[in-house]
C-alpha cells in the first residue's frame, strides 16, 4: 500500500481516517490482500478490538505467534502501536472478517482461538452472525490443532447459554466453564481482562467463560 501521512487527517479532524492511516503504515498491520495465504500461527483473538488482550497473550507466550483480528483497523492500530513501542515481536494485527480466516490461516495450526466479548446479536434472526454459530465453529475446527482450544468470554448469559448448545451440537468438548470467572478458581491466565471486560467488571457484572476443545 502507498504510504499515507496521518497528519493530513488530523488537520481535517478526520479522527477515524487518521487511525486508519496509522494502521495502514504500521508494518505489523495487514489487510487481507497483504497477508500471505494459509499462514502458520499459534494463537488468534477474534473480534480483538484494540488488540490489547492479544498483546497480553503475546507477552505471556513469547515463543508463540499471536494474531489480533478485527474488521476495524482504526481499533487495531492502538495495540499495534504499543507492540511496536514495546518491541513485542510475536504479534501481528489483521483486518479481516472471521469468515475469511479459512483461506488465511494454515489448517490445523492453531493452539488457541480466543473469542472475547463477541457481539451477542440478541435478535434470534441474527443468530447466524454470532461468532459461536455452527458456520464459524466449523471453520475453527478446521484451523485448530487436534489438541487446540477455543476460549470464550462474554457478559451475556443468553449468548453464553446459546453458545454452549452450539458447542455440544458441534461435538466440541467443554473443558472449563464458569458463570462468574472472576469469582472462580480457574487459572489467572483466563482472568486477564480485555477492554470491554474491565468496563463490565467495574459495573459489577459477572463474566462467563468456557474453554472448549475438539477432543
Ligand atoms: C464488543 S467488541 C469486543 C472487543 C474486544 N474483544 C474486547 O473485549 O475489548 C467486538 C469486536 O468484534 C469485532 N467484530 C464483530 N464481528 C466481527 C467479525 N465477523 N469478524 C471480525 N471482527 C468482528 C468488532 O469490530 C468489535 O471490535
Amino acid at each position: 500500500m502507498n504510504e499515507l501521512n496521518p497528519n493530513d487527517f488530523v488537520i481535517t479532524r478526520k479522527r477515524k481516517k487518521y487511525k486508519f492511516a496509522l494502521f495502514n503504515n504500521y508494518p505489523i498491520c495487514f489487510e487481507e490482500a497483504e497477508w500471505s495465504k494459509r499462514q502458520k500461527c499459534n494463537i488468534i483473538e477474534l473480534g480483538a478490538g484494540t488488540g490489547l488482550f492479544s498483546l497480553s497473550l503475546a507477552k505471556l507466550y513469547p515463543k508463540k505467534s499471536v494474531v489480533a483480528i478485527d474488521i476495524k483497523g482504526d481499533r487495531l492500530q492502538t495495540g499495534a502501536k504499543l507492540a511496536i513501542d514495546n518491541n513485542i515481536q510475536n504479534i501481528k494485527f489483521l483486518r479481516v472478517r472471521a469468515d475469511q480466516l479459512i483461506d488465511l490461516i494454515k489448517l490445523k495450526s492453531l493452539d488457541g482461538i480466543w473469542l472475547t466479548f463477541s457481539d451477542p446479536y440478541p435478535k434470534k434472526r441474527s443468530s447466524g452472525r454470532r461468532l459461536t454459530s455452527p458456520h464459524y465453529l466449523e471453520i475453527y475446527k478446521k484451523l485448530l490443532k487436534n489438541n487446540g482450544n477455543i476460549f470464550f468470554k462474554t457478559d451475556s448469559k443468553v449468548f453464553f447459554e446459546w453458545s454452549l448448545e452450539q458447542f455440544a451440537k458441534e461435538k466440541l468438548v467443554i473443558r472449563d466453564i464458569t458463570f462468574n470467572l472472576h469469582n472462580s478458581d480457574l487459572p489467572a491466565e483466563y482472568k486477564t481482562m480485555t477492554a470491554y471486560e474491565r468496563k463490565f467488571v467495574n459495573q459489577g457484572m459477572a463474566i462467563m467463560f468456557a474453554k472448549v476443545s475438539k477432543k
